[in-house]
């Protein structure tokens, strides 16, 4: 079996398990973002922090000079915190609080992006009350559909997220009237691990629509944001590190029309972080159950949630074992029979004490991690600390 790039020998030395975040893999994933988006002009990448806010991952994030997506005051924080500059930082969400918007209106974030009328009264309100304009775009809800989970698609008109396209130009014009918000762009985002190029031609082609549909009435945006959603290769980590994003940037120039002076804002969360990180656990134990054999592990689904609620595929390597291959089913040590990693997994023969990583588990890992069981979270730990 064909197994990634670890300093092994280090790893036992840690208490298991924990997140190994590859740094080098990291900065290759952001310089290429950097040279694929900087050959458009008017293209501004934020990354969207919900994925992994480790701060040791965000300083590197932040020196790759990207900006900030947040969808809690808490990542607001996290962005500024980890020197995010204020004009980066981007606030969308349903249901944010007025604590989380007056925090937000203290740090003179770049752009509020609304999912409703309610919210729209609220944030002039406080906004006003601080003497202070917020900028805003509004989510739009465009219904595409997006070739991914249920779970994780998110642009459909059966979704909670946004505004709906008829309400569009008359929430807008509601906005221009109000003296303590500034409209300044279109929101979207259609869902998660999409790896079809015409999901976002589709995304593409509705905001065309949209924007035709504005300039009809005289409206126009400073920004266009298609938020995130490109996928990555869960099977062959070691093979493609680096999402596509060569033709990612080059579908949205290709089919997006921007308006002069228009910039085009993404929100990427999963293609930045998911290939640099890995969980890395010990096997406790390799029991004999019917007519298959498990390897029980120290990590469980407290600490990478992803296959229990999404049937979500990790590819596992035994990273200390070069015997022949066996078949096992790698599950956690938590009371829920959901518990399990992958079955029916051929690795090399395991023994107690065994090392696995469990790949691509940079993006929604760490950070969904919880104490269910009275567990302690994992920590998340970078390869220049274990140069
Ligand atoms: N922008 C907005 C408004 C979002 O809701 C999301 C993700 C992103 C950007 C970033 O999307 P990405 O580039 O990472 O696909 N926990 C799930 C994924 C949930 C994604 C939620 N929204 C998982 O583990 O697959």
């Amino acid at each position: 079996m064909i197994k990634g790039t670890f300093p092994i020998e280090k790893f036992k030395q840690v208490e298991t398990p924990f997140y190994y975040y590859d740094l080098d893999v990291l900065r290759n994933t952001l310089s290429t973002i950097n040279r694929e988006a900087g050959k458009y002009e008017n293209f501004v990448v934020h990354y969207a922090i919900k994925a992994n806010a480790n701060p040791k991952v965000l300083k590197v994030i932040r020196e790759a000079g990207l900006g900030a997506d947040c969808v809690s005051g808490g990542e607001v924080r996290a962005s500024v915190e980890a020197g995010f500059p204020n004009k980066k930082i981007v606030f969308a969400g349903v249901g944010k609080t007025d604590k989380e918007i007056n925090y937000s209106l203290d740090h003179d974030i770049f752009c509020f992006n609304v999912e409703s009328i309610p919210e729209l009264e609220v944030i002039n309100e406080l906004a006003a009350a601080k003497g202070k304009i917020a900028h805003v775009a509004f989510r739009i809800n465009p219904n595409v559909g997006a070739h991914t989970h249920a779970n994780i698609t998110t642009g459909l008109a059966e979704n909670k997220f946004g505004i709906t396209m008829d309400d569009m130009i008359p929430v807008i014009e509601q906005a221009q009237q109000m003296k303590n918000i500034k409209f300044v762009g279109l929101h979207f985002h259609i869902g998660s691990q999409i790896l079809e190029m015409d999901d976002f031609v589709a995304l593409c082609n509705r905001v065309n629509e949209l924007q035709d549909r504005l300039l009809k009435h005289h409206i126009v945006c400073e920004h266009i944001n298609v938020g995130g959603g490109l996928g990555i290769d869960y099977h062959h980590p070691n093979h493609f590190p680096i999402p596509n994003f060569a033709d990612f940037f080059a579908t949205y120039h290709k089919h997006l029309h921007l308006l002069p002076g228009q910039t085009l804002h993404f929100e990427l969360g999963r293609a930045v972080v998911a290939q640099c990180g890995s969980l890395i656990s010990r096997v406790t134990y390799v029991k004999q159950g019917t007519g298959k054999q498990f390897a029980i592990l120290d990590a469980g689904m407290t600490d990478l949630i992803r296959p229990a609620l999404y049937q979500a595929y990790h590819r596992i390597e035994n990273l200390t074992s070069n015997e022949a291959e066996e078949t096992y089913d790698v599950v956690g040590p938590i009371c829920e029979s959901s518990d399990v990693f992958l079955k029916s997994v051929d690795l090399n023969k395991v023994h107690r004490g065994d090392l696995f990583a469990l790949r691509s588990a940079g993006a929604y890992g760490e950070i969904m991690a919880s104490r269910y069981n009275c567990r302690e979270l994992p920590k998340g730990i970078t390869s220049e600390e274990l140069a």
